[in-house]
């Protein structure tokens, strides 16, 4: 008999039950939230969540009890969009920024990507495991338990598959669940400068295969930027990962209007990402092919930019958007979903339910993980947190602390502040 847990006195469970699909327009208001409510998980799953008495009826003498002392409880956190596994940091660049460099600037002297590239290439597996298990703490400290995990800092075939195989161990060695996507077209390596298409052939003929007969990653991605990878390049790129069943993701219209949303619609993609610059005709265009958004105000923030993406626009088109940190060693140095939570409600007028909305069911759906994770109902993986705030909103309104109080993946114990 699986062993059963109970948790009950919570101010608030938010649950953010509802609907089977990805939420939009109204519906991302709808948090589902159980005001005295309680849950009861037998093994990894969610055996029943209600009001505190009906719960409590249900409480044997072998359950252990867990009381939240009136605090708010949601679902763990799911992180859609993430470069996790890396080797060095680049504060110096962030020096230099702050002192007035930019980042494309950064990165056309040889810095930004390619300064994190050649210390990733130089990291063996275990030191990537060894850095990338720090960082997995940090994610589940801050009330995420699950993140998509991106490749694209090796940018060879062997790095790459060592950087696939890292968040491979990644998976198995920790608390946190990663999901896979290969970026071998995160940046064209300075050694390919001049021979672009071989490149992309080496990707195409060489990298794509040998990633999708290892089952090392669900999904795709290509940073489709000028100066990075044109629009065809893209395509090219996206087509054949198609073609070895993976679902597609993309980096869209980040730094410049590059035509990425477009693309991302023809393409049929999963998800397109970031979106800072995109227009109307570009959310239009993810519109008409059920496209998810996925919102990166962090690397807005932490470039000292303040184009923020049109959350308010995507939200009144319709679209299920989705918001997550882009944690990574340049643009976003944050693992913290609270902190995204806070951005998006100041800088991009989104409500706190619309934000947790985003960042949990939207985000599972986005990863096709919707019957499983990111809403607190019957039968989904007992993926939880008990934060010390009262009401849901304080995620998003106190900022630069941690909240988390518990952290729960699959119905374990994996994070416990002692306060
Ligand atoms: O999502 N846009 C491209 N890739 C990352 C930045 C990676 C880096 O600077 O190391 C991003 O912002
Ligand atoms: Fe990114």
């Amino acid at each position: 008999m699986a062993e059963t847990l109970a948790v009950i006195n919570c101010s608030q469970l938010v649950t953010v039950a509802g609907a089977r699909h990805p939420r939009t327009g109204g519906d991302l208001r709808q948090l589902a939230i159980i005001e005295d409510g309680a849950l009861l998980v037998r093994g990894e799953h969610l055996e029943a969540v209600g009001r505190r008495r009906e719960i409590e009826s249900l409480i044997t003498s072998d359950c252990e009890v867990v009381d939240a002392g009136k605090r708010v409880v949601v679902p763990g956190f799911v992180d859609a969009h993430t470069h996790p596994v890396f080797a060095g940091i680049r504060a110096n660049e962030f020096e230099q920024r702050a002192s007035g460099a930019t980042y494309r600037e950064i990165a056309a002297r040889g810095g930004g990507i390619r300064t994190t590239v050649r210390a990733t290439r130089n990291a063996s597996l275990n030191d990537l495991v060894k850095i990338g298990k720090r960082y997995a703490d940090w994610f589940l400290r801050t009330g995420t338990t699950t993140i998509e995990a991106k490749s694209g800092y090796g940018l060879t075939l062997e790095d790459e598959l060592k950087i696939l195989r890292a968040i491979r161990q990644l998976n198995e060695e920790t608390a946190l669940r990663y999901v896979p996507t290969f970026l071998g077209a995160h940046d064209v390596p300075a050694e390919y400068q001049s021979r672009r298409q071989t490149y992309i052939n080496l990707i195409i003929n060489e990298m794509l295969p040998r990633v999708a007969e290892e089952k090392l990653a669900e999904y795709c991605d290509v940073f489709c930027e000028k100066g990075v990878f044109t629009s065809d390049e893209t395509w090219q790129i996206l087509s054949a990962a198609r073609c070895h069943g993976l679902g597609l993701r993309v980096h869209a219209d980040q730094l410049s209007l590059s035509g990425g949303a477009k693309l991302a619609g023809e393409l049929n993609c999963v998800t397109a990402d970031h979106l800072e610059h995109t227009d109307a005709t570009g959310i239009a265009a993810l519109k008409a092919a059920k496209v998810q958004p996925v919102l990166l105000p962090g690397s807005v923030y932490a470039l000292g930019s303040n184009q923020y993406p049109a959350a308010r626009q995507m939200i009144d088109a319709g679209l299920a958007v989705v918001l997550a940190t882009d944690f990574n060693p340049g643009s976003s140095p944050t693992p913290s979903m609270p902190m995204i939570l806070s951005l998006a409600c100041s800088q991009m007028k989104m409500t706190p339910a619309e934000a947790i909305t985003a960042s949990t069911i939207n985000a599972a759906y986005s990863l096709g993980r919707g019957d499983e994770i990111g809403s607190l109902e019957k039968g989904k993986r007992a993926d939880f947190v008990i934060h010390d705030a009262s009401d849901y909103r304080e995620l998003a309104y106190f900022f630069g602390i941690e909240h988390s109080w518990r952290v729960y993946a699959s119905g374990k114990l994996v994070q416990n502040r002692l306060r």
